[in-house]
């Protein structure tokens, strides 16, 4: 556990699908949170975490249920105040003497209308044009409050949808405040922040100074390796320590051969030039293409391109005399360890692109000063020490690059017509001013080639398919609604611009059932 420093918020997992939300409508008012899982709240952990108020999340399961989660009883005698929400609020009424009942006909999933009883703190500022549009999903619901709780608010299948015992800041709603479906769930939180006397001191400025003083502390005189993707996570890490270690920050850049186009130099240029950060260019693009000829299968493609990153960049950081630790940069929401009811075990739908073999491999220990912060955190610490907005706000881009962009087998030629449709889909898309509404967006080289006319010559090229999302964190995403105009006006650039090409498509899946990436 960390020890924060700043005014704390602990957040209960019961295993909701949205509890990394709560965490981000936090975040965003400046309050330092975190998210821990119910097994792991003890009367020691909560004496050493010294939250000033807490949140319980959703869950699927019901109170009634025989080994519910549940929390130590001690915890309501701590004198701090709580916000219960959905399995939270029925969890406290559980827990206190109140009464949940499932049963049909009182199930709510989607969107429903409060009604206000009685004025609330914690719904100041609600209910100016009437009833309030919120969130609602679950299949039980409190028919006895608790001794000493009032009901504020109602929704029709949920007549006890917002209870208080405001005398103890006790607080707890049925529906989710914390998804963007409840439009004004933010001001609850805010309201509740306000009530427990929080001060908004988590700031991105304090954060920095505090993340320099702990990296000089834990590295010493010891020398750092960082591995650098290209990507905005890695590219804040190096910063970040550059700006604490200077000098004795040595990065390593593993040029697959599968980045997008001219993105390589720009890293080089950005590191070198600009923050005057030495780094090793590790060009083993002939080796990566060699390796993976003949493979077509998406999961055999990324196990080898993981294993020869992973070989790559031991043989690069071995060269470098003195380093004891190797930067990542590993973000919250990898950290979190969400609570699964899953009993058969999730399964494995990709094989994501990581290092984390490397450290044990190397016998290096692990920096990870990223640790606590959201990707919009780390793009506002980013551009504080130095990057560029445009830099910082690109788009997410996996690790395995466009090798998984490239269904089939991988060639060298389809892989340099890829990177050029890619780039003119791009360009196209910040012409619009539509690259900030998008929440990724990339070219995939179809397996196929079709025939064509142009001139009056027959083509027989490749078809290619152009995706872009919508989504909050890449795990559930929709499809981007462009106007024809942009489609039509993209697809004839590509074809008339890149060479190799003669067919554009649009893929509108959205995940799920799909994935963002092809493979
Ligand atoms: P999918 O395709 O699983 O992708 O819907 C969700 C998000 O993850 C990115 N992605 C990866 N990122 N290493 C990464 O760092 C990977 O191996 C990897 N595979 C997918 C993908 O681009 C999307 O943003």
């Amino acid at each position: 556990m960390t020890k924060p420093q700043y005014q704390s918020l602990l957040i209960i997992d019961f295993g909701s699908q949205v509890t990394k939300l709560i965490a981000r409508r936090l975040r965003e008012l400046n309050i330092f949170c975190e998210v821990h899982p119910y097994q792991r709240i003890t009367e020691k952990f909560l004496t050493e975490f010294k939250p000033k108020a807490i949140i319980f999340s959703g869950s699927p399961k019901s109170v009634n249920d025989e080994n519910n989660p549940k929390v130590p009883l001690s915890i309501y005698r701590l004198g701090l105040p709580i916000l219960g929400i959905c399995y939270g609020q029925q969890l406290m009424m559980h827990q206190l003497g109140g009464h949940v009942e499932g049963g049909i006909g009182t199930a709510e999933f989607g969107p429903a209308y409060l009604s206000n009883e009685r004025n609330l703190k914690l719904l100041k500022g609600w209910f100016k044009d009437g009833s309030e549009l919120v969130w609602m999903s679950h299949g039980d619901h409190v028919s006895i409050v608790a001794p000493g709780f009032k009901i504020y608010a109602k929704s029709l299948n949920a007549p006890i949808a917002v209870v208080a015992d405001t005398s103890r800041h006790f607080y707890a709603v049925q529906f989710h405040p914390e998804v963007y479906h409840t439009p004004k769930g933010s001001l609850l939180f805010k309201n509740f922040v306000k009530i427990a006397g929080f001060t908004g001191d988590w700031t991105m400025n304090d954060y920095q100074k505090t993340a320099i003083l702990k990296i000089r502390a834990t590295v010493g005189d010891a020398k750092v390796i960082c591995g650098i993707s290209g990507g905005v996570d890695s590219s804040v890490t190096a910063a970040l320590l550059h700006k604490a270690i200077g000098e004795k920050l040595t990065c390593v850049f593993v040029d697959h051969g599968f980045l997008r186009k001219e993105e390589a130099q720009e890293v080089l240029g950005m590191f070198k030039a600009k923050m005057n950060i030495p780094i090793i260019h590790a060009d083993e693009s002939n080796l990566f293409l060699r390796e993976l000829e003949g493979i077509s299968d998406p999961e055999k493609k990324r196990k080898k391109i993981g294993k020869l990153f992973i070989d790559v960049f031991q043989k690069y950081a071995l060269q470098i005399p003195g380093a004891k630790f190797l930067a990542q940069g590993t973000l919250y929401p990898d950290v979190i360890e969400s609570v699964s009811f899953n009993e058969g075990g999730s399964e494995t739908i990709k094989s994501h692109h990581n290092v984390g073999g490397l450290p044990k491999k190397l016998g290096l220990k692990l920096v990870e000063p990223l640790r606590e912060l959201f990707k919009d955190e780390v793009r506002t610490l980013g551009t504080e020490l130095g990057l560029s907005k445009t830099f910082v706000n690109r788009h997410p881009f996996p690790g395995p690059g466009l090798a998984i962009r490239c269904p089939g087998e991988i060639t060298k030629e389809k892989v340099d017509i890829l990177r050029n449709a890619d780039a003119i889909y791009i360009d196209q898309i910040k012409k619009f001013q539509l690259y900030d509404e998008i929440w990724q967006a990339f070219v995939v080289i179809l397996p196929v080639r079709t025939v064509g006319v142009m001139g009056d010559k027959r083509t027989f090229d490749f078809a290619c398919t152009l995706r872009a999302v919508t989504s909050i964190d890449g795990m559930t995403a929709d499809y981007y609604p462009f106007t024809h105009e942009f489609l039509r006006d993209t697809s004839t650039r590509i074809i008339n611009e890149v060479p190799g090409i003669n067919r554009v498509t649009y893929d509108i899946t959205s995940k799920p059932p799909g994935t963002i990436e092809w493979e």
